[in-house]
């Protein structure tokens, strides 16, 4: 939530802030702001709204400073307007800070700062930042210098609890910027005589490659040509860069109307990186990353996987398919329930952790609480060093490019590969499925790439039934096994980008409930890949026609197709890998009805890419 951008150099920040706040605007998007260091002082542009509105404020294009700070928001506290958007100032505006996070305890250090003199102009939890620097800085009766600027950001948050990545520039101090994160992504880029800051690494991808990932607690005193760290007692700490292999264009939309479409289309190449050398010809299945041996794995008792919305519904079809392969007892658990229900773990317990962004909160949360309690943990993440695969034990990546739109498409896709690959790898050491078996899913995996864009073909298709259902206000996605873990995936992609109602069920619950739901002309879309239990599924969806219901089906069974209202046919493939193929259809479905409706497919409302918040 929030995106966070800083420039440090020669050339005007303002533009390149803006640019950056562009490029993030999918963290947030109800207001924005910039505060640049200019001859006069600081000086402050923020406006409710969208970041291109930053660009019709009178004096935004006069800006002159080449350091500043700036800012898109996802309001948590204080509804999105002028004055709650970023930057905020102290009472004297001797500091502007940008922040993305929470402060848990802001009220009671807003009554301490009230106590103390100080006013507040806003509703945020942020403002009390720049003001309780102020209150350090003033109270330090040191000579100015950098490193009292600095203390007075170190003692103020260390009274902050919560989550924050912050941005500080002051007019005492109009050569550096300070930076600090803690449970909140903030990533430095670095040239000769600039430095780039960001929430995240494809907003500034393409000024640098040389990137220093910040950890929990380390300070930053930026100038033009150096980055200095310290720790909480301000010892100075070594660092180096990491050298990011995307590339920039990857965060472009490359001639593509959106983001999610361009991603949608990516799928093959991001799946044939996800497999990478995982797999080779040879069938060999090698995971560099990962040491585990046999007596390790067989202690291993229980397995949880543990996410949220898109990557949750991954680990889904992974508990499938380490339950078939390894046998060993897998459980799925929201990150946000995990961490709050008490779960049964041990040091013979492993924990699964996958998050695209690698940045969710709950998650962070739930695999500290893991490793707290002994379990061995690893991690499934898309961006290298943020913040799971820094925490874990062990970090796998998906290695599937930037994913820029809102809506999880490829992201989902390769996480399910890399599950898969990683249940089969268990599977190897523990001797656990027979050779033959794991040989022909590993043959199946690597010709997914090529059946995905066999898939993409029935895009015509989609847009036609999209065309003949976008105003509809319900809909229902229905499948039995593996298809019961995709029908979920496509029910929350239609709600997130369409605003279109729907639910998701276990075709055989139906009638338990909710069939009561089903009248005439109702959309339902049955997903059916797998041979055994197709017929059944089958059934269930007679009983919706029966009812009135409309129906679209997905499978890849050789079935009388004239019973439906349209039958999308995909490539046949192993069950445990089929989501990979029947989530395409879904996907595109849920882009068509949102473009058909008019909706801004990569940036739906109220979301926000990254929640970096509980
Ligand atoms: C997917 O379309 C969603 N926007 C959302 O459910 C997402 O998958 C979830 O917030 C988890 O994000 P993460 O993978 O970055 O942890």
């Amino acid at each position: 939530m929030c995106g966070i951008v800083g420039y440090i150099g020669n050339k005007k920040a303002c533009p390149i802030l803006i640019a950056g706040l562009t490029r993030l605007e999918y963290r947030g998007y109800d207001s924005a702001g910039v505060s640049t260091i200019e001859k006069k002082g600081l000086s402050i542009k923020k406006a409710k709204g969208r970041v291109k509105n930053l660009n019709t404020l009178d004096g935004i294009n006069e800006l002159e400073g080449t350091i500043g700070i700036a800012h898109t928001r996802w309001a948590t506290h204080g509804k999105p307007s002028d004055e709650n958007a970023h930057p905020h100032q102290d009472n004297s505006k001797t500091f502007s800070v940008v922040h993305n996070g929470i402060i848990e305890n802001y009220t009671e250090l807003r009554n301490l700062l009230e106590n103390n003199g100080y006013h507040f102009y806003s509703q945020t939890d942020t403002e009390v930042i720049p003001n309780l620097i102020h209150y350090y800085f003033t109270k330090d009766k040191e000579k100015d210098s950098i490193m009292k600027f600095l203390r007075a950001v170190r003692n103020a948050c260390l009274d902050l609890k919560g989550s924050y990545a912050i941005e500080v520039i002051s007019s005492y101090f109009p050569d550096n910027m300070i930076v600090v994160r803690k449970d909140s992504p903030l990533v430095i880029g670095t040239c000769e005589n600039e430095k780039y800051i960001s929430s995240d690494i494809p907003a500034i991808l393409s000024y640098t490659r040389d990137f220093y990932l910040l950890n929990d607690l380390e300070f930053t005193i930026l100038s033009r040509t150096s980055a200095k760290f310290f720790d909480t007692e301000l010892n100075e700490i070594k660092k180096k860069t990491d050298v990011i292999e995307w590339n920039s264009s990857a965060a472009e939309k490359d001639g593509y109307e959106d983001f999610m479409l361009k991603e949608i289309y990516e799928q093959p190449t991001a799946v044939r990186e996800t497999i990478g050398s995982r797999i080779s010809n040879n069938l060999k299945c090698e995971f560099e990353e990962l040491k585990f041996t046999k007596e390790q794995l067989k202690k291993i008792n229980k397995i949880y996987i543990i996410a949220c919305g898109t990557a949750m519904h991954a680990g889904l079809s992974g508990k499938n398919t380490i339950e078939k392969l390894c046998r060993i007892p897998t459980e799925v658990d929201i990150a946000s329930e995990f961490r709050y229900r008490d779960p049964i773990i041990d040091k013979n317990t492993l924990c699964i952790f996958i998050s695209q962004s690698g940045e969710t909160a709950d998650t962070i949360a739930a695999l500290k609480l893991a490793k707290s309690e002994g379990a061995t943990t690893i991690a499934i993440s898309n961006v290298i060093g943020s913040s799971i695969t820094r925490e874990a034990d062990y970090s796998i990546y998906t290695h599937a490019g930037p994913e820029i739109a809102v809506a999880s498409t490829k992201a989902y896709t390769s996480q399910v590969v890399l599950i898969n690959i990683l249940a089969i790898y268990f599977a190897e050491i523990l001797k656990s499925t027979k050779k033959e078996i794991l040989d022909n899913l590993k043959q199946e995996i690597l010709s997914l790439p090529k059946k995905i864009e066999e898939t993409l073909k029935c895009k015509d298709q989609i847009l036609e039934f999209a065309k003949k259902v976008y105003q509809e206000k319900d809909m229902f996605f229905l499948g039995r096994g593996i298809d019961e873990t995709v029908a979920k995936e496509g029910s929350l992609k239609l709600k997130e980008i369409s605003y279109i109602h729907s639910e998701s069920y276990a075709a055989g619950e139906l009638k338990h409930g909710p069939i009561a739901l089903i009248e005439n002309g109702v959309t339902v879309i049955g997903i059916m890949t797998d041979e055994k239990l197709v017929e059944k599924t089958i059934s269930n969806i007679q009983e919706v026609i029966t009812r009135g219901a409309k129906t679209l089906i997905i499978t890849n069974q050789k079935i009388n197709y004239n019973s439906f209202n349209e039958a999308i046919v995909i490539p046949e493939t192993n069950p445990l890998v089929s989501p990979i193929l029947s989530v395409i259809p879904l996907q595109l479905l849920s882009y068509f009805i949102s473009k058909e409706k008019g909706l801004d497919v990569d940036k739906p409302r109220n979301l926000a890419k990254s929640v970096t918040v509980e």
